[in-house]
C-alpha cells in the first residue's frame, strides 16, 4: 500500500525520454532510436538532447519510421535477440532498421550530420544462423521484454507451470515464482527451444527447470510433471480452488480432511461461506470459459447501466481479455469518471440500474425499446414483457450475486493489505444468452442465460492509469514491474500509483505510457504483457 497522496509531481521529474520536440527533418530518411538499456537513462536523455539541438531527428519510441536504432556496450548476438524480439512484436513487412553501435552516432554529432554506416558500427552477426542454435539473451525482469499470447515453446511452458501451480498448492510461494519466472522466460522467447544449449545464459532457468526442460526435449514428457498431473492431491485442488470463494487454503483444509469431490461439499453445506455455496451451485458455468461474444454482450449491459448511474462515467475492458485472450475466467471492467470525485460510490447506483433494466422502460439497451426487458433478446418474444401470457424470463434480474466493498483508499488499516483498496464488486451476473445457444448447465430455472465471473473495478480518474495498469495484468508482469520499480529505481509501484520514497511525492501520470516513461522502460502494450 502506498502512502495516502500527498504532493503530486508535475512534468516528467525523472527528465525519462529527454523531450518530445518535434522530429527534426534536417537529415531527411534518417530516424535515430537510442535503447536505454546498458546506456542509461539519463545519458539517453543528454544524447537526445544533444543530437536533436544538431538537427537529428531521435524517436522516443522505436516505431516502424526508425532507420538507425543505436545500442552501447551490447555485443552483436545480444542485439540481434533485442530485434528479433520487436520483431515479433512488430507488425508484418515492417523493414527492420540498422542496428548500430553507439559509434556510429557519436561520430555523427561530432561531423555534425550523420556518417556513413560502416561494417564496424554495424551489431550484425556475421554469418547467417546455422548449425545448433546459439544461447539466447533476455533481460531478468518481465517488464523488461515482450511477451506475446501466442509463442512458441507452449509445451515446456505448461509443464513448467503445472509445476509452479503444484507448487503453489503446497504453499512454497518461491518455487512457485521461480517455475512462473522461469516459464515466462520461455514465452518470450522469439523461437522454440530445441536444444538444451539454448537455455544457457537465460535468468530465471536453475537446475531444476533445467531439467524438465531436458527431460521434455529427450523424451517429450517430463515424469515428474505427469506424476504431479496424475496425483490425487493436485487433481483435487485445482478442482476446490477453482470454485469462486475458495482459496488454497481452504481447499487444502478440505482435503486434509478427507474431501475430495464437488458432491462431497455440497453434503456439507454448513462449512460454506454464501460466495462458495453460489460458487458450488452454478460451477459448471464457471469453470467453463468465457468468451469474446460473452465479453462484447457484458460490455454493453455495463455501460447502459454505468451510463444510467453515472453520465459521463466510461468502462474499460481490462485482465486478460484486454491482452489479447480469447478465454478467460472472468470478465474485469474499469470504470472511471473525467471529473475526480464524482465516480465515487457509483456502483451500488450502477447495480441497481443492471437489476431494474430488466424491466425498466424506456430500457437503455440499443435493441431493446421501451415495455421491452432484456428477456426479449433471449426468447425473440413477439410481445412486450410483461405482456398477459409473457412470462419475464429475468424475474430476479441480471445480478445474480454482488459482492461490493466500499473505496479503503486512504484508510490507515488498510495499509498493509496487498489489495487495493478501489471501490469493487466481485460478482456473478445471469448472461442472456442468444436464442438456440447451448445450454450447459441443467436443470436450471431459466435455460436462456448462463452464469459468468464479472470483476468491476472504480477508479478516481487521476489513479485511472496505474489502476488500468494493474487490472491489465498479468500476475507476473505486474509483480515483475513493481519489483523492477523498487529494486531498480527505488519507487514504490502499486495500482493507485508511483511514489518516490526519498522525494516523499507522487508521479502524475495520464496515461499508462507515462508509468513506462518513469520506469525507464520501453512502452509494452498490452498484447505483450502475457508474462
Ligand atoms: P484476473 O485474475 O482476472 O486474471 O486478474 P486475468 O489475467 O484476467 O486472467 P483470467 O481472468 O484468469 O482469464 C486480472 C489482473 O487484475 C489484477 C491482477 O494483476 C491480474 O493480472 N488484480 C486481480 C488485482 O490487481 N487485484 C485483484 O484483486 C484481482
Ligand atoms: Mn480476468
Amino acid at each position: 500500500m502506498l502512502p495516502k497522496r500527498r504532493r503530486m509531481r508535475v512534468g516528467s521529474p525523472g527528465g525519462a525520454t529527454a523531450s518530445s520536440a518535434p522530429p527534426s527533418t534536417r537529415f531527411p530518411g534518417i530516424a535515430i532510436y537510442l535503447v536505454e538499456r546498458r546506456m542509461g537513462r539519463s545519458r539517453r536523455a543528454f544524447l537526445t538532447r544533444l543530437a536533436r539541438s544538431k538537427g537529428f531527428c531521435v524517436l522516443d519510441a522505436c516505431s516502424s519510421e526508425v532507420t538507425h536504432i543505436v545500442m552501447e556496450q551490447t555485443s552483436a548476438e545480444e542485439a540481434v535477440c533485442w530485434q528479433e524480439r520487436r520483431a515479433v512484436a512488430a507488425p508484418l513487412g515492417c523493414t527492420p532498421a540498422a542496428l548500430l553501435d553507439v559509434s556510429w552516432f557519436t561520430e555523427s554529432l561530432e561531423a555534425g550530420q550523420p556518417v556513413p554506416v560502416e561494417c564496424r558500427h554495424r551489431l550484425e552477426v556475421a554469418e547467417p544462423r546455422q548449425g545448433p542454435p546459439s544461447p539466447a539473451w533476455m533481460p531478468a525482469y518481465a517488464c523488461q521484454r515482450p511477451t506475446p499470447l501466442i509463442h512458441h515453446n507452449i509445451s515446456l511452458t505448461e509443464a513448467l507451470e503445472t509445476l509452479a501451480e503444484a507448487a503453489g498448492f503446497e504453499g512454497s510461494e518461491g518455487r512457485c515464482l521461480t517455475f512462473h519466472r522461469a516459464a515466462s522466460v520461455l514465452r518470450a522467447l522469439p523461437r522454440p527451444v530445441i536444444a538444451l544449449s539454448q537455455l544457457r545464459g537465460l535468468p530465471h532457468f536453475g537446475e531444476h527447470s533445467s531439467r524438465v526442460v531436458q527431460e521434455l526435449l529427450e523424451h517429450g514428457v517430463c515424469e515428474e510433471v505427469e506424476r504431479v498431473r496424475r496425483s490425487e492431491r493436485y487433481q483435487t485442488m485445482k478442482l476446490f480452488t477453482q470454485i469462486f470463494g475458495v482459496g488454497v487454503r481452504t481447499a487444502d483444509r478440505w482435503y486434509q480432511e478427507g474431501l475430495r469431490t464437488l458432491d462431497d461439499l455440497r453434503e456439507q453445506p454448513q462449512r460454506l461461506t454464501q460466495q462458495q455455496k453460489v460458487g458450488l451451485q452454478h460451477h459448471r458455468d464457471l469453470s467453463s470459459p468465457v468468451l469474446r461474444p460473452d465479453v462484447e454482450a457484458l460490455r454493453q449491459l455495463v455501460e447502459a447501466a454505468v451510463e444510467q448511474a453515472l453520465p459521463g462515467a466510461t468502462v474499460t475492458l481490462t485482465g486478460g481479455f484486454r491482452r489479447g485472450k480469447l478465454q478467460g475466467h472472468d470478465v474485469d471492467f474499469l470504470i472511471t469518471h473525467p471529473e475526480e470525485g464524482q465516480e465515487a460510490g457509483l456502483l451500488p447506483r450502477a447495480m441497481r440500474c443492471l437489476q431494474d433494466q430488466v424491466r425498466a422502460s424506456p430500457l437503455s439497451f440499443p435493441r431493446v425499446t421501451a415495455g421491452w426487458c432484456c428477456c426479449h433478446l433471449v426468447s425473440g418474444s413477439p410481445v412486450p414483457c410483461g405482456s398477459p401470457g409473457h412470462t419475464c424470463l429475468f424475474p430476479q434480474g441480471l445480478v445474480l450475486y454482488d459482492q461490493y466493498q466500499q473505496s479503503h483508499y486512504g484508510d490507515p488499516a488498510w495499509q498493509s493489505h496487498t489489495m487495493d483498496a478501489f471501490e469493487r464488486s466481485f460478482c456473478i451476473f445471469r448472461l442472456p444468452q442468444p436464442p438456440g445457444a447451448s445450454v450447459r448447465e441443467a436443470p436450471r430455472p431459466c435455460p436462456a442465460w448462463k452464469a459468468v465471473r464479472v470483476d468491476l473495478v472504480v477508479a478516481p480518474v487521476s489513479q485511472f492509469p496505474f489502476a488500468l495498469l494493474g487490472w491489465t495484468g498479468s500476475k507476473l508482469f505486474q509483480r515483475e514491474l513493481r519489483r523492477f520499480s523498487r529494486k531498480e529505481k527505488g519507487l514504490w509501484l502499486n495500482s493507485h500509483g508511483l511514489f518516490d520514497p526519498e522525494q516523499k511525492t507522487f508521479f502524475q501520470v495520464a496515461s499508462e505510457e507515462d508509468i513506462f516513461r518513469h520506469l525507464g522502460l520501453e512502452y509494452l502494450p498490452p498484447e505483450q504483457r502475457n508474462a
